[in-house]
């Protein structure tokens, strides 16, 4: 189950996971034309009170990828309480519940794998980044928390943590050919991601060959997380 699957890192995930033969559900506002027939598609707002699954999901569910999530960059004077909210809503207010209404076919599968997407900014100091930094910290210790607890239930947690990748999220971040080399070029392999390259983490996260795998938090950021230029 993938939610935010209509779009950038979520989007490349389903594409990944339909060609290993997986029978993929997705969670979103909207749907997308890339998909084949075969997905099941369920339109919700994560932020919704009232969220409810109503019997979407099949009696087995063997991962859930959370790849729903914001990038409100402005000054620290500039940010409401609002702001912070509505982050921490999103991020993780949003996997929350969708963990939980997922919990029993996830039990059920025993053998499971959740996957939370944090950000590069929860762990390294990046200017106007407080708001969404702090919900990403967040996502961290939720993931770490939830893989101690959910060990009995052999359900592996794991989050991945990207830096700046070509998604819709990140237009206005890369909307000219400036930005673009700019951005490359703080990266010390030279390029911002793909979704591809979040997608192929996060794949191999919910497959078996990561089955020794939890509790871990992975940066993916072309060495941005660890490395000086
Ligand atoms: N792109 C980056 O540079 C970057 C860097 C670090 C971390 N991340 C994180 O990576 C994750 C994926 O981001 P992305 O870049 O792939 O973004 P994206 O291209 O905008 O995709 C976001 C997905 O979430 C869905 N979504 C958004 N709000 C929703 C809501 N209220 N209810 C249900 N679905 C909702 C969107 O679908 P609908 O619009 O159809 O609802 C879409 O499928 C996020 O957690 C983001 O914070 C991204």
């Amino acid at each position: 189950m993938v939610a935010g699957g209509s779009s950038g890192i979520g989007l490349s995930t389903v594409g990944l996971l339909l060609e290993q033969g997986a029978n993929v559900y997705v969670i979103s506002r909207t749907t997308h034309e890339q998909w084949p027939a075969e997905v099941h598609h369920l339109a919700l707002d994560v932020t919704d009170p009232a969220l409810a699954l109503n019997g979407f999901l099949p009696d087995v569910v063997h991962g859930l990828v959370y790849s729903v999530g914001s990038i409100n960059l402005k000054p620290f004077h500039r940010l409401t309480a609002d702001d912070f909210l509505q982050d921490y809503q999103l991020n993780v207010l949003g996997a929350v519940s969708l963990i939980q209404q997922c919990l029993k076919p996830l039990k059920d599968a025993k053998g499971a794998s959740i996957v939370l997407i944090s950000s590069v900014a929860a762990k390294v100091g990046l200017p106007f980044h407080a708001s969404i930094a702090s919900a990403k910290a967040a996502v961290e210790g939720l993931a770490v928390s939830l893989a101690a607890e959910f060990v009995a239930q052999k359900i592996r947690v794991n989050a991945v943590a990207p830096s700046l990748t070509d998604t819709q999220l990140a237009q206005s971040l890369l909307n000219t050919p400036e930005k673009q080399e700019a951005s490359a070029k703080r990266h010390p392999l030279g390029r911002i991601g793909q979704p591809e390259d979040i997608g192929n983490l996060i794949t191999f996260l919910l497959s078996e060959q990561s089955s020794w795998i939890t509790g871990q938090v992975i940066g993916i950021d072309g060495g941005l997380g660890h490395l000086k230029n």
